[in-house]
């Protein structure tokens, strides 16, 4: 069950649609509101949504004889408290339990998410700082507010974050952290091979998913490097980025790295062929040529070749013959797993948002897994990988 604690700050309407999302999880939702609160929204909303009634008086007892606030704090799986005011923060950074939500909070023993969201002067005051600092001190997890127009008039940071970006959050803290101490290096997006200054060769590569198995493996708490090709994504929170453009940088920035890591993922779409020369300058339209290639280096397969103990997983991109060919591919690269996309699919490959894969093994298994969106597939991956590399003292 999620505890989710709303405290009296005008973002607490948000919190309504927060608790949608969570139960849209699947996930059943707990609300506890201070008085202050539930002068903002009121308790019914919170008991229409969740069909539990929201709770606010500290003095209200159920089931006889039990104790409330420890019943509730240990049945959480998680406590989330959003917006969490200034007088909030500053009572659990103290230990002041003068209603039931901070009550419950020094009960609580599960993961607990703070969502503070105020005015820019009241956030930045020392005095709500101090209070952040010694609740991080104490375990719990702040969110950093966002920056934008706040109901003060002004623009300046104390926006409650993202919805999205919290659900994010919170199922972050939730999990197992079973890369803890693992040195993952991945590949992502696609390589741009120059013809002169202005164009290139390349593919529709979006990245998406080598990004997504990038923050998973980070959130699992791995130690993340992530090559990264040309793409329009954000970076991922917690892991180091090292941008390259051409396949031959891609090969130089992996294998430099590659006797540092437990395990490789290589989901970038790297070209096979480069232009055998790049123009000094823009080739004008009257210089028409014929195009000479030349082939790139296959990373995955020299790292085949000269792996020791790492793991490696390649990813096949298919539109004919899929499985013989993702077959051949984890037999001629010596890797341990090939994730198979065969383009054929509706909903799978290039600039989708969601995937569907078919994970072939050494061992000549094959593993269908239906259409999912590439964060949750990226999870699942994670979960055929971590069996393979071995713990690192
Ligand atoms: N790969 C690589 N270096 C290359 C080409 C591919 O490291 N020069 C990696 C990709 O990152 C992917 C796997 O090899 O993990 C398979 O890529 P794919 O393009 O499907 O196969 P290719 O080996 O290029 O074979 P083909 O183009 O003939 O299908």
């Amino acid at each position: 069950m999620y505890l989710v604690g709303v405290t009296g700050g005008i973002a607490a309407y948000k919190t309504a649609e927060l608790v949608r999302l969570f139960m849209r999880e699947g996930n059943e939702v707990q609300v506890v509101m201070t008085p202050g609160a539930a002068q903002f929204v009121t308790p019914l909303t919170f008991q229409t949504l969740t069909g539990r009634p929201a709770l606010v008086d500290q003095f209200w007892v159920s089931d006889g004889e039990k104790v409330r606030h420890i019943d509730l704090a240990s049945a959480a799986r998680v406590f989330v408290i959003a917006p969490a005011t200034a007088n909030t923060i500053g009572k659990l950074a103290r230990g002041i339990a003068d209603n039931l939500l901070t009550t419950i909070y020094l009960a609580a023993r599960c993961p607990v998410v703070v969502v503070p969201s105020m005015n820019e002067q009241m956030y930045l005051h020392p005095a709500v700082q101090e209070n952040l600092s010694r609740l991080r001190e104490h375990g719990c997890l702040v969110m950093e507010p966002d920056t934008g127009d706040l109901a003060c008039g002004i623009c300046g940071k104390g926006r409650l974050p993202e919805l999205s970006q919290i659900a994010a959050f919170v199922s972050s803290s939730l999990r197992e952290k079973d890369f803890r101490g693992l040195r993952a290096l991945v590949t992502a997006g696609p390589t741009r091979e120059p013809l002169d200054p202005v164009r290139f060769i390349s593919n529709r590569s979006t990245g998406r998913m080598g990004y997504a198995i990038a923050a998973a493996l980070a959130e699992r708490g791995a130690k993340v490097i992530l090559v990264s090709g040309p793409t329009a994504l954000p970076r991922p929170a917690g892991v180091e980025f090292v941008p390259v453009e051409t396949a031959r940088q891609m090969h130089g920035a992996v294998l430099e790295r590659f006797g540092a890591t437990d395990l490789v993922i290589k989901a970038a779409a790297v070209s096979d062929y480069c232009p055998a020369e790049t123009a000094e300058q823009k080739i004008k339209k009257g210089d028409g040529r014929a195009l000479t290639l030349q082939q790139n280096p296959d990373i995955l397969e020299e790292l085949g070749r000269c792996k020791e103990k790492q793991i490696l997983v390649g990813f096949a991109m298919e539109t004919e013959k899929a499985a013989e060919y993702a077959r051949e591919k984890l037999r001629r690269k010596n890797l341990d797993l090939i994730v198979l996309n065969d383009l054929t699919v509706p909903g799978a490959g290039f600039g989708s948002l969601t995937n569907q894969v078919c994970i072939f093994n050494r061992a000549g298994g094959a593993e269908e897994l239906p259409l999912m969106s590439k964060e949750l597939l990226a999870h699942r991956i994670l979960d055929r990988v971590r069996p393979l590399v071995p713990a690192r003292p």
